[in-house]
């Protein structure tokens, strides 16, 4: 695997490549990272990995600072998945002017977690911009555990890079439900319990909310009985809403994002 820090060096490598894939990343790899990893190897002749925990894309500068950053097992995990490039840059080889203010993205900003988070999708949207630029990648990979995200990128990308395909990926979840994240590292064992909780009551009670036989408010609490302070939100979406044009046949998910202390906590279910 070719480790780079610097995007000069990096062009010469990756310009020739016709069959990149890449899959960029914040780090402190876990089994939902690495599912992407291995989709893109077998489906690219070469794949790259970025690690960049990307400081505006933060609503909370202590947010970014407690961010987990564990990057030398992140590349003792892409060298033994047999990563063709790595590209571990620095702010200012990112952003040498700052970041982009001009940024427009869909409707889909002012959803869901983008209510709660101003500019954060702008930001990550701005930065996918810059590694398209450098990289020139042919497919993209993105996780369902972050919809929104992928459905924003989706839509920017089929606007922009005719030529570029942006590939969803399943969620990968641990054995007690909740999707693997970099967040879990911030949680207690009692917070894991809990947030295994919420999962299962999601689970069970998904057909019911459908059917209308239960109300989203004793769901909301029964997760605040749980503990849980804060519910940013909770609510049933049919999927293809989030896409245009809009596809006719339902697809239900429940789109939740809660606090366990101070951690934030996504998944759609
Ligand atoms: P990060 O949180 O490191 O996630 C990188 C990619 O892994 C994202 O596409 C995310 O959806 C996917 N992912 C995370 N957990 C997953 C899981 N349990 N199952 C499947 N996929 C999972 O998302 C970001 O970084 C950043 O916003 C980024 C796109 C890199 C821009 O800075």
């Amino acid at each position: 695997m070719k480790i780079f820090i610097n995007k000069r060096k990096l062009k010469k490598f990756v310009e020739n490549e016709k069959e990149l894939g890449f899959v960029p990343t914040m780090g402190n790899l876990h089994k939902g990272h690495i599912s992407l990893f291995k989709r893109s190897l077998s489906e690219c002749r070469k794949t790259i990995a970025t690690i960049f925990v990307n400081k505006p894309q933060f609503n909370k500068k202590n947010d970014y600072l407690k961010y987990p950053r564990t990057i030398n097992n992140d590349i003792k995990i892409l060298k033994k998945l047999k990563i063709d490039y790595l590209y571990i840059p620095g702010h200012k080889d990112i952003y040498p002017f700052g970041p982009n203010k001009k940024i427009k993205i869909n409707y889909l900003e002012k959803k869901l977690c983008g209510k709660f988070r101003p500019g954060h999708f702008r930001a990550v949207v701005d930065v996918v911009d810059k590694f398209i630029n450098i990289i020139k990648p042919k497919k993209i990979y993105f996780g369902e555990k972050d919809m929104q995200q992928l459905k924003i990128i989706e839509d920017y990308v089929k606007k922009k890079y005719d030529k570029i395909t942006i590939v969803g990926c399943k969620t990968v979840r641990e054995k007690n439900g909740i999707p693997f994240s970099s967040r879990n590292n911030l949680l207690s064992t009692n917070e894991k319990i809990i947030a295994s909780k919420i999962y299962k009551i999601l689970v069970l009670n998904k057909k019911y909310l459908i059917k209308k036989f239960i109300s989203m408010n004793r769901i909301r609490n029964k997760i605040f009985n749980l503990g849980v302070k804060k519910i940013d939100y909770i609510t049933l979406l049919d999927v293809n809403k989030l896409t245009k044009p809009y596809k006719k046949n339902k697809r239900y998910k429940i789109f939740v994002a809660y606090y366990l202390r101070t951690t934030r906590l996504i998944d759609n279910i």
